[in-house]
């Protein structure tokens, strides 16, 4: 494959601490990647931005960029929300924009580009009344929604296994959207 940009975007839910190993498989299958958390997220992995800067060669970002300044990422081919936390996943399904993974989330659904989500919640989050009606909105949006079967399956509150989280089929189906 011919290197490809991906927006590898991450909110603060536990697989969100791996993202250096998964920014490796990324390369290693051609991507050029770009790294964006929401604010919580970074600051779980405020020891791991330098290793994520010096592996991507770019910016780790998570707040928006000042007025009148220019874009400091290449154009993304594919963006991948992974993990997607019940409030980014709500966030972007309601149109609303309070951090920068949120509002490159909403705005890559309002531009139609490619766009994978795959969330990290437990079965109690996913009761919640708006997260099923975020991902119909989600999916009826044009994301590609790694939820349920063929996605993330969420597990009990508490026996979540962050090792578990399904990262091959979030590059899997960004590698499919190049295709
Ligand atoms: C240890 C820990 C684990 C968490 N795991 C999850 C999770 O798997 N899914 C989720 O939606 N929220 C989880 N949360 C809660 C989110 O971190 C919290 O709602 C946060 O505000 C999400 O913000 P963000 O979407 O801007 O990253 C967790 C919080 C902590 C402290």
């Amino acid at each position: 494959m011919p290197s490809r940009v991906l927006h590898l975007l991450a909110s603060a839910a536990p697989p969100a601490v791996d993202l250096v190993d998964v920014v490796w498989h990324a390369q290693a299958e051609g991507w050029t990647v770009c790294v964006g958390l929401t604010p919580t997220a970074a600051e779980w992995l405020d020891d791991q931005l330098p290793a994520l800067e010096g592996q991507t060669g770019y910016p780790v970002r998570s707040s928006a960029e000042a007025f009148g300044v220019r874009e400091i990422w290449p154009r993304a081919d594919v963006t991948v929300v992974a993990p997607a936390s019940l409030n980014t996943v709500n966030a972007a399904a309601l149109g609303l924009t309070p951090n920068f993974v949120a509002g490159h989330l909403t705005e890559a659904l309002c531009l139609r580009s490619p766009l994978v989500v795959m969330p990290c919640v437990n079965s109690a989050y996913a009761t919640h009344p708006q997260f099923g009606r975020s991902i119909e909105i989600l999916r009826a949006s044009g994301a590609r929604v790694l939820f349920g079967e063929g996605g993330f399956q969420p597990h009990p509150p508490g026996e979540g296994d962050r090792k578990a989280y399904p990262w091959h089929l979030a590059l899997g189906a960004a590698r499919s959207l190049v295709e």
